[in-house]
């Protein structure tokens, strides 16, 4: 399973993928404004921080600007994804794309009905939105299983599942047990996913009886 970070913070991009746990970046609108700075320079300095995919969404809503933008955000650098909204005009803009040899990031998907869709119109990503999901008293992650399914029954389909929305790391174990293609995490969730009270404990033991043996590794 793929870990995709979803942040446009590029101090926490840095500091994240220094772990070598990160095979790429999400952003959105949203994550934008929250981190401020020019968007193109911004996309392109989160490229070179992580080589992997790095999502970056258009802005428009209707086909030909969404288009020209998101053939002017693929110019930033080899690993840009277009990020289009599940609607038909972005469903046009994610299949030009794709022709084009373009990889594209279909989001705000909330339906098996609209994920069929997205693959059909060759998404390299398909975004399904559990945390808002769950919000609103529906199951994301039946949504996540429904897709996984559907897409199984058709080898020519490769479209990626990207669970998005993630709020905890149990979403990520259910993800990853229903064999989603890729988690898009925030940084809080990836470092949550670290921690166990049992694990602090046990080291502070061993940290303890350690020092009591006198001993060091690095002398011997
Ligand atoms: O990037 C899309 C998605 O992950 C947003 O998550 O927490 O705003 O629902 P959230």
């Amino acid at each position: 399973m793929k870990f995709f970070i979803d942040t446009a913070d590029l101090a926490e991009i840095r500091d994240l993928a220094a772990t070598g746990l990160v095979d790429g970046v999400t952003t959105n609108p949203s994550l934008v404004l929250k981190s401020g700075g020019k968007f193109v320079d911004l996309v392109a300095e989160i490229c070179r921080a992580v080589p992997g995919p790095v999502s970056a969404e258009v802005a428009a809503t209707d086909f030909a600007t969404m288009l020209k933008e998101g053939q002017r955000l693929a110019k930033i650098a080899p690993n840009v994804v277009v990020k289009v909204p599940l609607t038909q005009d972005g469903l046009k803009t994610c299949k030009a794309l794709s022709d084009a040899g373009t990889k594209v990031n279909v989001t705000l998907c909330f339906s098996a009905a609209q994920a069929i869709l997205a693959a059909k119109a060759g998404a390299a990503y398909i975004s399904p939105f559990v945390g808002r999901l769950d919000d609103v008293g529906s199951s994301g992650m039946d949504l996540i299983a429904d897709i996984v399914d559907i897409y199984s029954n058709y080898p020519a389909i490769h479209t990626e599942v990207l669970v998005a929305s993630i709020r905890n790391p149990m979403h990520v174990v259910e993800a990853a047990k229903l064999g989603a293609d890729v988690v898009t995490l925030p940084p809080s969730v990836l470092k949550q996913m670290y921690s166990h009270p049992l694990t602090d404990k046990g080291l502070a033991a061993f940290v303890s009886d350690w020092a009591k043996t006198g001993q060091t590794i690095l002398d011997q």
